[in-house]
Protein backbone atom coordinates (compact mmCIF):
# COMPACT_ATOMS: atom_id res chain seq x y z
CA UNK A 1 0.00 0.00 0.00
CA UNK A 2 1.61 3.34 -0.84
CA UNK A 3 0.68 6.86 0.15
CA UNK A 4 -0.02 8.71 -2.73
CA UNK A 5 -0.91 11.73 -1.87
CA UNK A 6 -1.35 14.12 1.03
CA UNK A 7 -3.26 17.25 1.76
CA UNK A 8 -2.14 19.41 4.47
CA UNK A 9 -3.65 22.45 6.08
CA UNK A 10 -1.66 24.62 7.68
CA UNK A 11 -1.77 25.30 11.73
CA UNK A 12 -2.32 28.99 12.53
CA UNK A 13 -1.62 28.59 15.68
CA UNK A 14 1.43 28.49 17.52
CA UNK A 15 2.83 24.63 17.85
CA UNK A 16 2.90 25.30 21.66
CA UNK A 17 -0.64 26.02 21.94
CA UNK A 18 -3.84 24.06 21.78
CA UNK A 19 -5.49 24.77 18.66
CA UNK A 20 -8.49 27.02 18.58
CA UNK A 21 -11.90 24.39 19.39
CA UNK A 22 -13.67 25.68 16.62
CA UNK A 23 -11.03 24.20 13.78
CA UNK A 24 -12.11 20.71 14.20
CA UNK A 25 -15.55 20.78 16.19
CA UNK A 26 -19.06 18.83 15.29
CA UNK A 27 -21.07 21.91 15.79
CA UNK A 28 -24.77 20.82 16.50
CA UNK A 29 -27.42 23.00 14.64
CA UNK A 30 -31.03 23.27 16.57
CA UNK A 31 -33.85 25.17 14.77
CA UNK A 32 -35.11 26.36 18.10
CA UNK A 33 -38.64 26.46 17.26
CA UNK A 34 -38.62 22.56 16.15
CA UNK A 35 -36.08 20.78 18.99
CA UNK A 36 -38.14 20.75 22.43
CA UNK A 37 -41.21 23.03 23.82
CA UNK A 38 -41.57 23.46 27.28
CA UNK A 39 -43.79 25.46 28.09
CA UNK A 40 -46.78 23.53 25.73
CA UNK A 41 -47.29 26.27 22.98
CA UNK A 42 -46.46 24.37 20.31
CA UNK A 43 -43.59 26.01 19.81
CA UNK A 44 -39.73 25.23 20.52
CA UNK A 45 -38.00 27.03 22.77
CA UNK A 46 -35.04 27.97 25.07
CA UNK A 47 -35.79 26.35 28.23
CA UNK A 48 -36.33 23.38 26.20
CA UNK A 49 -33.30 23.47 24.86
CA UNK A 50 -32.05 23.45 28.43
CA UNK A 51 -34.16 20.43 29.10
CA UNK A 52 -32.44 18.84 26.49
CA UNK A 53 -28.59 19.72 27.69
CA UNK A 54 -27.86 16.38 28.91
CA UNK A 55 -29.24 14.90 25.65
CA UNK A 56 -26.80 17.27 24.20
CA UNK A 57 -23.49 16.61 26.29
CA UNK A 58 -24.10 12.71 26.01
CA UNK A 59 -24.58 13.27 22.10
CA UNK A 60 -20.83 14.60 22.44
CA UNK A 61 -20.94 17.77 20.37
CA UNK A 62 -18.61 20.37 20.72
CA UNK A 63 -20.78 23.29 20.30
CA UNK A 64 -24.48 24.22 19.10
CA UNK A 65 -25.49 26.51 16.94
CA UNK A 66 -28.72 28.54 17.37
CA UNK A 67 -31.25 29.37 14.05
CA UNK A 68 -32.81 32.47 15.10
CA UNK A 69 -34.48 32.74 18.59
CA UNK A 70 -35.17 36.65 18.32
CA UNK A 71 -38.63 38.03 17.96
CA UNK A 72 -39.51 37.43 14.36
CA UNK A 73 -43.35 37.22 12.97
CA UNK A 74 -41.91 34.25 11.57
CA UNK A 75 -42.49 35.29 8.07
CA UNK A 76 -39.04 33.28 7.28
CA UNK A 77 -38.87 30.67 10.01
CA UNK A 78 -37.00 33.29 12.24
CA UNK A 79 -34.60 34.92 9.76
CA UNK A 80 -37.16 38.25 9.94
CA UNK A 81 -35.56 39.51 12.72
CA UNK A 82 -37.81 42.12 14.38
CA UNK A 83 -34.88 42.80 17.53
CA UNK A 84 -32.04 41.46 17.24
CA UNK A 85 -31.16 41.89 20.84
CA UNK A 86 -33.70 40.12 22.47
CA UNK A 87 -35.39 36.48 22.57
CA UNK A 88 -39.11 35.90 21.02
CA UNK A 89 -41.33 35.93 24.12
CA UNK A 90 -42.70 32.42 22.66
CA UNK A 91 -39.42 31.11 22.77
CA UNK A 92 -38.30 32.76 26.70
CA UNK A 93 -36.24 35.61 27.66
CA UNK A 94 -33.19 36.92 27.86
CA UNK A 95 -32.90 35.14 31.53
CA UNK A 96 -33.60 32.20 29.88
CA UNK A 97 -31.30 32.38 27.25
CA UNK A 98 -28.25 33.20 30.25
CA UNK A 99 -29.87 30.01 31.65
CA UNK A 100 -29.08 27.90 28.85
CA UNK A 101 -25.99 29.44 27.92
CA UNK A 102 -25.00 28.35 31.40
CA UNK A 103 -26.42 25.02 31.26
CA UNK A 104 -24.33 24.24 27.82
CA UNK A 105 -21.46 25.76 28.91
CA UNK A 106 -21.27 23.97 32.26
CA UNK A 107 -21.37 21.05 30.10
CA UNK A 108 -18.91 21.89 28.12
CA UNK A 109 -20.23 23.16 25.01
CA UNK A 110 -20.07 25.96 23.23
CA UNK A 111 -22.97 28.32 22.20
CA UNK A 112 -22.75 29.92 18.35
CA UNK A 113 -26.04 32.38 17.71
CA UNK A 114 -27.08 33.35 14.46
CA UNK A 115 -27.17 36.83 12.76
CA UNK A 116 -29.09 37.91 10.15
CA UNK A 117 -27.37 40.95 8.58
CA UNK A 118 -28.54 41.27 4.94
CA UNK A 119 -32.39 42.17 6.05
CA UNK A 120 -34.23 42.96 9.00
CA UNK A 121 -38.03 41.69 9.59
CA UNK A 122 -40.84 44.40 8.15
CA UNK A 123 -41.51 44.41 12.22
CA UNK A 124 -38.62 45.72 13.33
CA UNK A 125 -38.49 48.97 14.78
CA UNK A 126 -36.62 50.69 12.53
CA UNK A 127 -38.54 49.20 9.30
CA UNK A 128 -42.10 50.85 11.11
CA UNK A 129 -40.22 54.06 11.77
CA UNK A 130 -38.92 53.90 7.45
CA UNK A 131 -42.28 53.85 7.01
CA UNK A 132 -43.80 56.28 9.25
CA UNK A 133 -41.46 58.68 8.21
CA UNK A 134 -42.02 58.85 4.26
CA UNK A 135 -39.30 59.51 1.75
CA UNK A 136 -36.03 60.90 1.53
CA UNK A 137 -36.11 60.75 5.30
CA UNK A 138 -32.87 59.47 7.60
CA UNK A 139 -34.96 55.84 8.43
CA UNK A 140 -35.55 55.14 4.97
CA UNK A 141 -31.81 55.64 4.18
CA UNK A 142 -31.12 52.53 6.65
CA UNK A 143 -33.02 50.74 3.94
CA UNK A 144 -33.04 50.78 0.54
CA UNK A 145 -35.81 53.18 -1.23
CA UNK A 146 -36.48 53.82 -4.79
CA UNK A 147 -39.46 55.33 -6.88
CA UNK A 148 -40.83 53.15 -9.27
CA UNK A 149 -41.00 52.59 -12.95
CA UNK A 150 -43.26 53.10 -15.56
CA UNK A 151 -46.36 55.72 -15.70
CA UNK A 152 -46.36 57.19 -12.34
CA UNK A 153 -43.95 54.70 -10.93
CA UNK A 154 -46.65 52.37 -10.45
CA UNK A 155 -44.09 49.35 -11.68
CA UNK A 156 -41.54 48.40 -9.49
CA UNK A 157 -38.06 50.17 -10.19
CA UNK A 158 -36.63 46.84 -11.80
CA UNK A 159 -37.13 43.76 -13.17
CA UNK A 160 -35.33 42.22 -10.13
CA UNK A 161 -36.55 38.46 -8.72
CA UNK A 162 -36.50 37.56 -5.25
CA UNK A 163 -34.69 34.49 -3.94
CA UNK A 164 -38.19 33.12 -2.77
CA UNK A 165 -40.07 33.78 -6.44
CA UNK A 166 -41.80 37.09 -7.13
CA UNK A 167 -40.67 40.78 -7.84
CA UNK A 168 -38.01 41.95 -5.01
CA UNK A 169 -39.62 45.12 -4.60
CA UNK A 170 -42.77 45.94 -2.67
CA UNK A 171 -44.67 49.16 -2.75
CA UNK A 172 -45.50 51.10 0.15
CA UNK A 173 -48.32 53.31 0.79
CA UNK A 174 -47.00 56.92 -0.27
CA UNK A 175 -45.61 54.93 -3.89
CA UNK A 176 -41.94 54.32 -3.03
CA UNK A 177 -40.68 50.71 -3.22
CA UNK A 178 -38.26 48.64 -1.13
CA UNK A 179 -35.72 46.17 -2.07
CA UNK A 180 -36.15 42.37 -0.32
CA UNK A 181 -34.11 39.85 -1.78
CA UNK A 182 -35.73 37.42 0.15
CA UNK A 183 -39.14 37.50 1.37
CA UNK A 184 -41.25 40.82 1.41
CA UNK A 185 -41.39 40.73 5.41
CA UNK A 186 -37.78 40.71 4.77
CA UNK A 187 -36.52 44.23 3.71
CA UNK A 188 -32.77 44.42 2.83
CA UNK A 189 -30.74 46.87 4.78
CA UNK A 190 -28.54 49.49 3.52
CA UNK A 191 -25.01 48.52 4.61
CA UNK A 192 -23.64 52.13 3.20
CA UNK A 193 -25.37 53.56 5.95
CA UNK A 194 -23.06 54.09 8.85
CA UNK A 195 -25.51 53.80 11.37
CA UNK A 196 -26.64 50.31 10.09
CA UNK A 197 -22.67 49.03 10.47
CA UNK A 198 -22.74 50.58 14.01
CA UNK A 199 -25.76 49.08 15.41
CA UNK A 200 -24.41 45.65 13.97
CA UNK A 201 -21.30 45.84 16.38
CA UNK A 202 -23.41 46.82 18.87
CA UNK A 203 -25.39 43.31 18.39
CA UNK A 204 -21.86 41.28 18.07
CA UNK A 205 -20.91 42.52 21.54
CA UNK A 206 -24.25 42.60 23.21
CA UNK A 207 -24.32 38.57 22.87
CA UNK A 208 -20.51 38.64 23.25
CA UNK A 209 -20.91 39.97 26.47
CA UNK A 210 -23.65 37.66 27.39
CA UNK A 211 -20.97 34.76 26.85
CA UNK A 212 -21.93 33.17 23.80
CA UNK A 213 -18.64 32.00 21.85
CA UNK A 214 -19.66 32.66 18.09
CA UNK A 215 -21.59 33.96 15.31
CA UNK A 216 -23.20 31.92 12.02
CA UNK A 217 -23.70 34.64 9.62
CA UNK A 218 -26.77 34.68 7.41
CA UNK A 219 -26.48 35.65 3.41
CA UNK A 220 -22.78 36.95 4.57
CA UNK A 221 -22.11 37.52 0.70
CA UNK A 222 -24.76 39.93 -0.16
CA UNK A 223 -24.48 42.96 2.98
CA UNK A 224 -22.90 45.30 1.00
CA UNK A 225 -24.76 46.28 -2.72
CA UNK A 226 -23.51 48.89 -5.60
CA UNK A 227 -26.84 50.43 -6.53
CA UNK A 228 -25.83 53.23 -8.78
CA UNK A 229 -28.30 53.99 -11.50
CA UNK A 230 -28.81 53.35 -13.76
CA UNK A 231 -30.44 50.17 -12.00
CA UNK A 232 -29.17 47.16 -14.35
CA UNK A 233 -31.63 44.33 -14.89
CA UNK A 234 -32.08 41.05 -14.21
CA UNK A 235 -30.52 39.76 -17.10
CA UNK A 236 -27.57 41.79 -16.93
CA UNK A 237 -27.21 41.37 -13.08
CA UNK A 238 -27.27 37.69 -13.96
CA UNK A 239 -24.68 38.00 -17.06
CA UNK A 240 -22.28 40.20 -14.86
CA UNK A 241 -19.07 38.60 -13.57
CA UNK A 242 -19.10 37.85 -10.05
CA UNK A 243 -15.30 38.88 -9.72
CA UNK A 244 -15.77 41.34 -6.22
CA UNK A 245 -17.71 44.30 -8.31
CA UNK A 246 -20.70 42.30 -9.42
CA UNK A 247 -23.36 44.95 -8.02
CA UNK A 248 -25.36 42.70 -5.60
CA UNK A 249 -23.31 39.29 -4.95
CA UNK A 250 -19.56 38.85 -3.01
CA UNK A 251 -18.06 42.58 -3.41
CA UNK A 252 -15.03 43.16 -2.51
CA UNK A 253 -16.02 45.69 0.11
CA UNK A 254 -18.41 43.53 2.01
CA UNK A 255 -14.93 42.42 4.08
CA UNK A 256 -14.48 45.94 5.15
CA UNK A 257 -17.83 44.63 7.16
CA UNK A 258 -16.20 41.65 8.64
CA UNK A 259 -12.45 43.56 8.69
CA UNK A 260 -14.44 45.77 11.72
CA UNK A 261 -16.50 42.48 12.92
CA UNK A 262 -12.88 40.82 13.55
CA UNK A 263 -11.88 43.68 15.78
CA UNK A 264 -15.15 43.01 17.89
CA UNK A 265 -14.05 39.15 18.01
CA UNK A 266 -10.78 39.57 19.01
CA UNK A 267 -11.29 42.38 21.47
CA UNK A 268 -12.76 38.58 23.77
CA UNK A 269 -10.73 36.32 25.48
CA UNK A 270 -11.02 33.83 23.22
CA UNK A 271 -11.95 35.55 20.82
CA UNK A 272 -15.35 35.10 19.25
CA UNK A 273 -15.43 32.73 16.33
CA UNK A 274 -17.23 33.19 13.16
CA UNK A 275 -18.87 31.12 10.65
CA UNK A 276 -19.98 32.43 7.11
CA UNK A 277 -23.05 31.57 5.06
CA UNK A 278 -21.50 32.33 1.79
CA UNK A 279 -22.40 31.18 -1.60
CA UNK A 280 -19.72 32.00 -3.82
CA UNK A 281 -17.70 31.03 -6.43
CA UNK A 282 -15.10 28.64 -4.69
CA UNK A 283 -11.91 30.76 -5.54
CA UNK A 284 -13.35 33.58 -3.33
CA UNK A 285 -14.60 31.70 -0.30
CA UNK A 286 -11.12 31.83 1.34
CA UNK A 287 -11.81 35.60 1.34
CA UNK A 288 -14.74 35.07 4.13
CA UNK A 289 -12.69 32.37 5.80
CA UNK A 290 -9.55 34.68 6.61
CA UNK A 291 -8.42 35.18 10.04
CA UNK A 292 -8.98 38.57 9.35
CA UNK A 293 -12.61 38.37 8.31
CA UNK A 294 -15.26 35.96 9.66
CA UNK A 295 -12.64 33.14 10.55
CA UNK A 296 -14.24 30.05 8.75
CA UNK A 297 -16.79 29.26 5.89
CA UNK A 298 -19.79 27.43 5.07
CA UNK A 299 -18.55 24.73 2.48
CA UNK A 300 -21.84 23.43 0.48
CA UNK A 301 -20.21 20.83 -1.58
CA UNK A 302 -20.89 17.50 0.25
CA UNK A 303 -24.24 18.32 0.74
CA UNK A 304 -24.75 18.76 -3.37
CA UNK A 305 -22.80 15.59 -3.89
CA UNK A 306 -24.65 12.55 -4.50
CA UNK A 307 -23.34 9.48 -2.05
CA UNK A 308 -20.50 9.13 -4.82
CA UNK A 309 -16.57 7.99 -4.21
CA UNK A 310 -15.67 10.24 -7.28
CA UNK A 311 -17.86 13.06 -6.00
CA UNK A 312 -16.59 12.43 -2.76
CA UNK A 313 -13.24 12.84 -2.83
CA UNK A 314 -13.09 15.64 -5.51
CA UNK A 315 -14.91 17.80 -2.96
CA UNK A 316 -12.37 17.01 0.08
CA UNK A 317 -9.43 17.61 -2.29
CA UNK A 318 -10.77 21.05 -3.02
CA UNK A 319 -12.03 22.22 -0.16
CA UNK A 320 -9.00 21.15 2.02
CA UNK A 321 -7.24 23.23 -0.78
CA UNK A 322 -9.18 26.13 -0.02
CA UNK A 323 -9.22 25.58 3.78
CA UNK A 324 -4.84 25.86 3.16
CA UNK A 325 -5.08 28.71 1.22
CA UNK A 326 -7.10 30.95 3.65
CA UNK A 327 -5.75 29.57 6.70
CA UNK A 328 -9.10 28.33 8.01
CA UNK A 329 -10.21 24.82 8.54
CA UNK A 330 -12.59 23.07 6.53
CA UNK A 331 -16.04 22.89 7.38
CA UNK A 332 -18.14 20.04 6.54
CA UNK A 333 -22.61 19.76 6.08
CA UNK A 334 -24.97 17.16 4.90
CA UNK A 335 -27.64 18.66 6.35
CA UNK A 336 -29.24 21.45 7.44
CA UNK A 337 -32.13 23.34 7.67
CA UNK A 338 -32.77 24.37 4.40
CA UNK A 339 -32.20 21.40 2.57
CA UNK A 340 -33.94 18.08 2.13
CA UNK A 341 -32.71 15.43 5.10
CA UNK A 342 -29.87 13.42 3.74
CA UNK A 343 -31.40 10.09 4.31
CA UNK A 344 -33.76 11.35 2.21
CA UNK A 345 -31.73 12.51 -0.52
CA UNK A 346 -29.92 9.20 -0.44
CA UNK A 347 -32.68 7.09 -1.34
CA UNK A 348 -33.93 9.28 -3.71
CA UNK A 349 -32.81 8.85 -7.72
CA UNK A 350 -29.64 11.13 -8.05
CA UNK A 351 -30.55 14.41 -9.21
CA UNK A 352 -30.16 16.01 -12.72
CA UNK A 353 -26.96 18.36 -12.78
CA UNK A 354 -26.38 21.64 -14.58
CA UNK A 355 -23.96 22.84 -16.56
CA UNK A 356 -21.57 24.00 -13.66
CA UNK A 357 -22.38 20.31 -12.13
CA UNK A 358 -24.78 21.23 -9.01
CA UNK A 359 -27.58 19.51 -8.59
CA UNK A 360 -30.35 21.51 -11.45
CA UNK A 361 -33.12 21.39 -8.44
CA UNK A 362 -33.06 20.93 -5.41
CA UNK A 363 -32.28 17.37 -5.17
CA UNK A 364 -35.67 15.90 -3.47
CA UNK A 365 -37.98 18.75 -3.72
CA UNK A 366 -40.36 16.81 -6.55
CA UNK A 367 -40.64 13.80 -4.12
CA UNK A 368 -42.04 16.41 -1.48
CA UNK A 369 -44.44 18.11 -4.41
CA UNK A 370 -45.50 14.96 -5.32
CA UNK A 371 -46.14 14.33 -1.26
CA UNK A 372 -43.89 11.67 -0.70
CA UNK A 373 -45.05 9.08 -3.25
CA UNK A 374 -42.65 9.59 -6.74
CA UNK A 375 -40.08 9.03 -7.25
CA UNK A 376 -40.06 6.05 -4.83
CA UNK A 377 -37.79 7.19 -1.84
CA UNK A 378 -36.07 3.76 -0.50
CA UNK A 379 -35.74 4.51 3.16
CA UNK A 380 -33.32 1.77 4.02
CA UNK A 381 -30.52 2.67 1.29
CA UNK A 382 -31.28 6.12 1.98
CA UNK A 383 -30.14 5.68 6.22
CA UNK A 384 -27.83 2.93 5.06
CA UNK A 385 -25.74 5.65 2.66
CA UNK A 386 -26.50 8.70 5.02
CA UNK A 387 -24.48 6.93 8.08
CA UNK A 388 -21.76 5.48 5.69
CA UNK A 389 -21.59 9.54 4.51
CA UNK A 390 -21.35 10.84 8.19
CA UNK A 391 -19.05 8.71 9.43
CA UNK A 392 -17.16 9.54 6.04
CA UNK A 393 -17.16 13.21 6.93
CA UNK A 394 -16.94 13.13 10.81
CA UNK A 395 -13.30 11.58 9.65
CA UNK A 396 -12.07 14.34 7.79
CA UNK A 397 -10.21 17.48 9.30
CA UNK A 398 -12.15 20.44 9.99
CA UNK A 399 -15.62 20.81 11.63
CA UNK A 400 -18.19 19.17 10.69
CA UNK A 401 -21.85 20.93 11.05
CA UNK A 402 -24.43 18.39 12.28
CA UNK A 403 -28.26 19.38 11.95
CA UNK A 404 -30.60 18.00 14.85
CA UNK A 405 -32.56 15.11 14.03
CA UNK A 406 -30.03 13.63 11.41
CA UNK A 407 -28.67 11.60 14.51
CA UNK A 408 -31.69 10.08 14.38
CA UNK A 409 -31.61 9.01 10.75
CA UNK A 410 -34.51 10.89 10.47
CA UNK A 411 -36.33 11.53 6.58
CA UNK A 412 -37.55 14.37 5.48
CA UNK A 413 -41.42 14.44 6.25
CA UNK A 414 -43.59 14.75 2.72
CA UNK A 415 -46.95 14.67 3.99
CA UNK A 416 -47.66 18.43 5.11
CA UNK A 417 -50.93 19.70 3.85
CA UNK A 418 -50.79 22.98 2.45
CA UNK A 419 -53.12 24.45 5.14
CA UNK A 420 -50.17 23.70 8.06
CA UNK A 421 -46.86 24.48 5.51
CA UNK A 422 -44.78 27.95 6.49
CA UNK A 423 -42.01 28.04 4.70
CA UNK A 424 -42.13 31.65 2.36
CA UNK A 425 -40.90 29.59 -0.47
CA UNK A 426 -44.00 27.76 -0.58
CA UNK A 427 -46.25 30.65 -0.58
CA UNK A 428 -43.89 32.07 -3.81
CA UNK A 429 -43.13 29.65 -5.72
CA UNK A 430 -46.62 29.41 -7.34
CA UNK A 431 -46.39 25.26 -6.49
CA UNK A 432 -42.80 24.55 -7.96
CA UNK A 433 -41.28 24.20 -4.76
CA UNK A 434 -43.06 23.52 -1.21
CA UNK A 435 -40.42 24.95 0.56
CA UNK A 436 -38.36 23.42 3.63
CA UNK A 437 -40.79 22.77 6.31
CA UNK A 438 -40.55 19.09 5.59
CA UNK A 439 -36.80 19.44 7.10
CA UNK A 440 -38.25 21.48 10.05
CA UNK A 441 -40.54 19.38 11.67
CA UNK A 442 -40.87 18.98 15.68
CA UNK A 443 -38.13 16.58 17.18
CA UNK A 444 -39.84 12.76 18.02
CA UNK A 445 -38.44 12.11 21.69
CA UNK A 446 -40.99 9.75 22.75
CA UNK A 447 -42.62 6.84 20.61
CA UNK A 448 -45.70 7.53 21.53
CA UNK A 449 -47.83 10.42 20.41
CA UNK A 450 -51.02 9.68 22.97
CA UNK A 451 -52.61 12.70 24.39
CA UNK A 452 -51.29 15.10 21.98
CA UNK A 453 -47.86 14.77 23.67
CA UNK A 454 -46.21 15.26 19.95
CA UNK A 455 -44.23 12.40 20.80
CA UNK A 456 -42.34 14.20 23.56
CA UNK A 457 -41.85 17.31 21.67
CA UNK A 458 -44.30 19.19 24.04
CA UNK A 459 -47.63 18.95 25.58
CA UNK A 460 -49.49 21.27 23.51
CA UNK A 461 -48.88 19.64 19.52
CA UNK A 462 -46.44 20.54 16.90
CA UNK A 463 -45.98 23.21 15.25
CA UNK A 464 -46.01 21.50 11.53
CA UNK A 465 -47.46 18.20 11.87
CA UNK A 466 -45.31 14.83 12.62
CA UNK A 467 -46.27 11.58 10.81
CA UNK A 468 -47.42 9.02 12.42
CA UNK A 469 -43.97 7.08 12.00
CA UNK A 470 -41.41 9.88 13.71
CA UNK A 471 -42.01 7.15 16.81
CA UNK A 472 -40.29 4.59 15.05
CA UNK A 473 -37.09 7.49 14.96
CA UNK A 474 -37.59 8.66 18.04
CA UNK A 475 -35.01 8.81 20.90
CA UNK A 476 -36.67 6.65 23.00
CA UNK A 477 -36.85 4.14 20.74
CA UNK A 478 -33.33 4.54 19.54
CA UNK A 479 -31.14 5.04 22.72
CA UNK A 480 -32.13 1.44 23.73
CA UNK A 481 -30.85 -0.36 20.84
CA UNK A 482 -26.71 -0.69 20.16
CA UNK A 483 -27.66 -0.84 15.82
CA UNK A 484 -29.76 2.63 15.70
CA UNK A 485 -28.39 5.91 14.11
CA UNK A 486 -28.42 7.89 17.15
CA UNK A 487 -25.98 5.26 18.95
CA UNK A 488 -23.88 5.31 15.79
CA UNK A 489 -23.42 9.36 16.40
CA UNK A 490 -22.82 9.12 20.09
CA UNK A 491 -20.16 6.18 19.35
CA UNK A 492 -18.81 8.49 16.63
CA UNK A 493 -18.74 11.39 18.44
CA UNK A 494 -17.34 10.36 21.45
CA UNK A 495 -14.33 8.41 19.48
CA UNK A 496 -13.82 11.57 17.18
CA UNK A 497 -12.92 13.26 20.60
CA UNK A 498 -10.11 10.67 21.34
CA UNK A 499 -9.27 9.96 17.71
CA UNK A 500 -8.92 13.37 16.45
CA UNK A 501 -5.37 14.74 15.35
CA UNK A 502 -3.87 17.05 13.11
CA UNK A 503 -5.24 18.36 10.25
CA UNK A 504 -3.38 16.30 7.54
CA UNK A 505 -5.16 13.79 5.21
CA UNK A 506 -3.43 10.89 3.27
CA UNK A 507 -5.70 9.83 0.18
CA UNK A 508 -4.80 5.71 0.60
CA UNK A 509 -5.34 3.89 -3.06
CA UNK A 510 -7.97 1.21 -2.77
CA UNK A 511 -8.30 -0.17 -6.53
CA UNK A 512 -11.49 0.95 -6.82
CA UNK A 513 -13.07 3.92 -8.07
CA UNK A 514 -16.19 3.24 -5.36
CA UNK A 515 -13.99 3.08 -2.64
CA UNK A 516 -12.31 5.54 -0.49
CA UNK A 517 -9.85 5.67 2.11
CA UNK A 518 -8.29 8.20 3.78
CA UNK A 519 -5.69 8.14 6.65
CA UNK A 520 -5.34 10.93 9.26
CA UNK A 521 -1.80 11.59 11.24
CA UNK A 522 -2.21 9.49 13.89
CA UNK A 523 -3.05 5.72 12.06
CA UNK A 524 -7.18 6.80 12.51
CA UNK A 525 -8.52 5.44 9.23
CA UNK A 526 -11.34 5.73 7.22
CA UNK A 527 -12.75 3.56 4.24
CA UNK A 528 -16.41 3.71 2.85
CA UNK A 529 -17.09 1.58 0.36
CA UNK A 530 -19.69 3.22 -2.00
CA UNK A 531 -20.58 0.71 -4.04
CA UNK A 532 -22.76 -2.43 -3.57
CA UNK A 533 -19.76 -5.17 -3.73
CA UNK A 534 -17.85 -5.80 -0.53
CA UNK A 535 -14.57 -4.66 0.19
CA UNK A 536 -11.90 -6.28 2.03
CA UNK A 537 -9.91 -4.36 4.30
CA UNK A 538 -6.36 -5.67 5.63
CA UNK A 539 -6.81 -4.01 9.42
CA UNK A 540 -8.87 -5.53 12.02
CA UNK A 541 -8.64 -2.51 14.62
CA UNK A 542 -12.11 -1.65 13.87
CA UNK A 543 -13.15 1.22 15.75
CA UNK A 544 -16.87 1.53 14.53
CA UNK A 545 -18.70 0.92 11.65
CA UNK A 546 -22.06 1.68 10.02
CA UNK A 547 -22.32 -2.06 9.15
CA UNK A 548 -20.75 -4.87 11.03
CA UNK A 549 -17.59 -6.50 9.16
CA UNK A 550 -18.29 -9.65 7.43
CA UNK A 551 -15.57 -11.84 7.06
CA UNK A 552 -12.91 -9.34 6.72
CA UNK A 553 -14.67 -6.84 4.43
CA UNK A 554 -16.90 -4.02 4.71
CA UNK A 555 -19.80 -4.40 3.05
CA UNK A 556 -21.36 -2.29 0.49
CA UNK A 557 -22.46 1.27 1.31
CA UNK A 558 -20.82 1.60 4.20
CA UNK A 559 -18.07 3.81 6.36
CA UNK A 560 -15.20 1.94 8.86
CA UNK A 561 -12.86 3.24 11.38
CA UNK A 562 -9.61 2.02 12.32
CA UNK A 563 -7.44 3.03 15.03
CA UNK A 564 -7.00 2.98 18.50
CA UNK A 565 -7.44 5.70 21.51
CA UNK A 566 -5.07 8.16 21.52
CA UNK A 567 -2.28 6.72 18.90
CA UNK A 568 -1.39 9.91 17.94
C1 LIG B 1 -30.18 31.53 4.68
C2 LIG B 1 -30.91 30.78 5.75
O1 LIG B 1 -30.24 29.57 5.98
C3 LIG B 1 -32.31 30.58 5.24
O2 LIG B 1 -33.04 29.74 6.09
C4 LIG B 1 -32.99 31.93 5.11
O3 LIG B 1 -34.26 31.74 4.54
C5 LIG B 1 -32.18 32.85 4.20
N1 LIG B 1 -30.78 32.83 4.53
C6 LIG B 1 -32.67 34.28 4.33
O4 LIG B 1 -32.34 34.80 5.60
Amino acid sequence: MSIVDVAQAPAQHPISEPAPWWRQAAVYQIYPRSFSDANGDGLGDLPGITSKADYLHDLGIDAVWLSPFYPSALADGGYDVADYRNVDPRLGTLTDFDAMLDALHTRGIRVVVDIVPNHTSDQHAWFQEALASGRGSSARERYIFREGSGPDGALPPTDWVAAFGGSSWERVADGQWYLHNFAIEQPDLNWSNPEVRADFLTTLRFWSDRGVDGFRIDVAHMLTKDLTEPLPSQAQLDALPRDGMHPMVDRDDVHEVYAEWRQVFNSYDPPRTAVAEAWVDKARVPLYASPDGLGQAFNFDLLEADFDAGQFETVVRDNLTLAETSGSSSTWVLSNHDVVRHATRYGLPQPARDDSGRPARKHGADWVISGGVTPVLDRPAGERRARAATLFMLGLPGSSYLYQGEELGLHEVAEIPAGDRQDPTFFRSAGTDLGRDGCRVPLPWETGNDGGSAFGFGTGGSHLPQPAWFGDYSVAAQSTDPLSSLELYRSALSLRRTLQTGEHLEWIPTGRSDVLRYRRPNGWEIVTNFGTEPYPVDRDDVALASRALEAGSLPGEATVWFGSHGTD
